[in-house]
């Protein structure tokens, strides 16, 4: 289903058959990332397609830009499901007739200590964060490479650089994000098609950010842990895709551009460590 939620208007993209950039968003409806990203892009002149496995909040997030004025519309799709990817990209080429950047925001997490993970762990972490990705790439290629350019950029994590107890699997995944990132670079690069990747630090919804600095007063976890004294909102990730979409970012492809307030620039303590068995006390 393509709900077209009406637009702006074309506003003088940059490609071959005029109109507005089209940018597909998986995980668009996303309340902590996805919903600022397509705010970000459709402040920046794209047509968003608001990509989402709950179409409903899909439709809220494409309506909210539509009553702005902004251009954009709802998908409804399951990145875990190749023939769902296929459809949803389809119905949109037919609709738009291009596809000038992919953005793969959706994604899950998983707080499991590595001992403990199952097969049906694995398949839906790394189905949804690593295989998602790659599907969708593989469905935005042909009219891409049809038209000589095209922009992907996927959200990774600081888990792909370094991470903490019981988040292998989700570190894994987002290191996968980063291979495959420098990968399709590689091989999609002399189509014109550039592929970047994305690390976001700790990206809370509206509700986490209000418990976070309810128990922290006056910011005192962002100084502990950032760089810069100020929470990271989906907006600020979406400013950094929407650079790395647009043509200011020609000569950049295979790059990992890291959007953490600091986080992982600083040496410190995320979580407490758990005792060693051998020190029969505190870890210091
Ligand atoms: N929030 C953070 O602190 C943070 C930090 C680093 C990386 N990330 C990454 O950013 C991306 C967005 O994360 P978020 O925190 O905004 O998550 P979120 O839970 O707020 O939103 C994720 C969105 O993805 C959608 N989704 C989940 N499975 C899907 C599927 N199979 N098909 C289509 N849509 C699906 C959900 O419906 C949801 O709208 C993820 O890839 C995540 O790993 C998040």
């Amino acid at each position: 289903m393509v709900t077209e939620l009406a637009g702006r208007g074309a506003d003088g993209g940059d490609s071959i058959t005029g109109g507005e950039p089209v940018a597909f968003v998986t995980g668009g409806a996303g309340p902590r990332i996805g919903a600022g990203l397509c705010r970000a892009l459709a402040e920046e002149g794209w047509h968003v397609v608001v990509a989402d496995l709950d179409g409903f909040a899909a439709e809220q997030v494409a309506q909210s830009l539509v009553a702005e004025g902004l251009s954009a519309e709802a998908e409804q799709l399951d990145t875990s499901s190749r023939d769902s990817i296929r459809e949803s990209i389809g119905r949109v080429l037919d609709g738009r007739g291009r596809i000038d950047g992919l953005v793969n925001s959706a994604g899950v997490g998983q707080m499991t200590p590595a001992d403990e993970l199952t097969d049906s762990d694995y398949e839906r972490v790394v189905g949804i964060d690593l295989r998602g990705p790659w599907w969708c790439a593989q469905a935005v290629l042909p009219e891409m490479k049809a038209r000589g350019k095209g922009s992907i950029v996927s959200i990774g994590s600081v888990h792909s650089m370094a991470t903490m107890a019981n988040s292998s699997l989700y570190a894994a995944a987002k290191s996968g994000v980063a291979g495959l990132t420098r990968g399709i670079a590689s091989d999609w690069g002399r189509f014109g098609i550039r592929c970047n990747v994305v690390h976001p630090g700790l990206v809370p919804s509206a509700p986490e950010l209000r418990e976070m600095e309810d128990s922290n007063p006056g910011n005192g976890w962002w100084l502990q842990h950032q760089l810069i004294n100020a929470p990271i909102a989906g907006l600020d990730i979406g400013r950094a895709v929407a650079f790395l979409l647009s043509d200011r970012a020609a000569c950049l492809t295979g790059a990992e551009l890291v959007v953490d307030g600091g986080l992982t620039s600083m040496l410190t303590e995320l979580s407490p460590l758990e005792p060693r068995p051998q020190d029969g006390g505190e870890r210091t």
